[in-house]
C-alpha cells in the first residue's frame, strides 16, 4: 500500500523510470516514447533514422532491430545513456503485403518479418535481460497485431510473425514472472500512421476506408489509443498483469 497517492498522479507515474521503445521515431512508437516522457519516463527511442516527429526530448539510437549487431549496438547504447532500464517496448514491426497471396511471397520477405517482428524482441529482450532483472519495476511491452489472429494471406509472414510473438511473450511471461519481470502484449487493429495509412491507400481492391467496415467502432485508431494501453501495462497500476494481450482495435476483434 506504499506510496498510493503517487500511484494516482499519472503525470507522474513514471518518474524515475527507464525506457526504450523501439520504432520510436514516428508512429505508434513516437506516441508511446511521448507518453512516457510526459509521465517524467527517462526515454531512449532507437530506429534507423530519426524523423520530424521523433520526441525531441527523448535520446535517440540509431540501429536496426533485425540484425544480431544491431540489437547489441542499441542495448549497449540504451544502458550506457540511461544507466538501467526498467520499461521495454519492443515496437518496432511492419512488412510489406502481398496481394497475390501468400505463396507470392518470397523467401527473403520471410525472413525480413521473422527478423523485423519475431527476432528483434526476442534478441532484445536476451540482451537488456539482466537490467531488467535488476530493475525493481520491470516490464516489457512487445507490439503485435490483430493480424495475429485474423488470417490475411496477402500478409502471411507479417501474421505468423506476430503470433510467434505472442506465444513467444507469454511463455516469456510465466519464465520471469518469479524474477518479477512482467511481459505483455499490445496487438493494435488499424491505427492510423503514414505507413499503414498508405498501405490502405494502395491496397488493390479495398478503397481506403473500405476498411473500416471491420471496426465497429467506426474510426481508424490513433496513436495515443495505443500509447494510453501500453502506459496502463508499464506502469505500477499494471502491477498484477503478466502475460495479457489486451486487443486496442475499436472492437474488431470482438466480431
Ligand atoms: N499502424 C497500424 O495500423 C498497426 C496495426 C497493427 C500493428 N501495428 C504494429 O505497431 C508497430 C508500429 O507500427 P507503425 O504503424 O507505427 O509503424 P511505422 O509508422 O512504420 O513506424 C515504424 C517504426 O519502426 C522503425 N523501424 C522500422 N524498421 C526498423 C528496423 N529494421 N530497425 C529499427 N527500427 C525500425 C521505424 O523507423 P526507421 O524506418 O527509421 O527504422 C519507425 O520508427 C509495428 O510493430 C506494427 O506491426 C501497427
Amino acid at each position: 500500500m506504499s506510496n498510493m497517492s503517487s500511484k494516482l498522479d499519472l503525470s507522474k507515474e513514471f518518474v524515475g523510470r527507464r525506457a526504450l521503445v523501439t520504432g520510436g521515431s514516428r508512429g505508434i512508437g513516437a506516441a508511446i516514447a511521448q507518453r512516457l516522457l510526459d509521465a517524467g519516463a527517462k526515454v531512449v527511442v532507437a530506429a534507423r533514422s530519426r524523423s520530424d516527429v521523433t520526441p525531441t526530448a527523448a535520446t535517440f539510437v540509431s540501429g536496426d532491430v533485425r540484425t544480431s549487431e544491431g540489437v547489441k549496438a542499441i542495448a549497449a547504447e540504451t544502458l550506457e545513456a540511461l544507466g538501467g532500464l526498467d520499461i521495454l517496448v519492443n515496437n518496432a514491426g511492419g512488412s510489406r503485403v502481398f496481394p497475390g497471396g501468400s505463396a507470392t511471397i518470397p523467401e527473403e520477405e520471410w525472413q525480413d518479418a521473422l527478423a523485423l517482428n519475431l527476432l528483434s524482441a526476442i534478441r532484445l529482450t536476451n540482451a537488456v535481460l539482466p537490467a531488467l532483472r535488476a530493475s525493481k519495476a520491470a516490464s516489457v511491452v512487445n507490439i503485435s497485431s490483430t493480424a495475429a489472429t485474423m488470417p490475411f494471406g496477402p500478409a502471411a509472414h507479417y501474421c505468423a510473425a506476430k503470433a510467434a510473438l505472442d506465444a513467444y511473450s507469454r511463455t516469456l511471461a510465466v519464465e520471469l514472472a518469479p524474477s518479477g519481470v512482467r511481459v505483455n502484449v499490445v496487438s493494435p487493429g488499424p491505427v492510423a500512421t503514414p505507413s499503414a495509412d498508405e498501405l490502405r491507400r494502395t491496397y488493390p481492391g479495398i478503397p481506403g476506408d473500405a476498411w473500416l467496415q471491420w471496426v465497429p467502432l467506426g474510426r481508424f485508431g490513433a496513436t495515443d489509443d495505443i500509447a494510453e494501453v501500453v502506459a496502463l501495462l508499464a506502469s505500477d497500476r499494471g502491477k498484477w498483469l503478466t502475460g495479457v494481450n489486451y486487443r486496442v482495435d475499436g472492437g474488431m476483434t470482438a466480431r
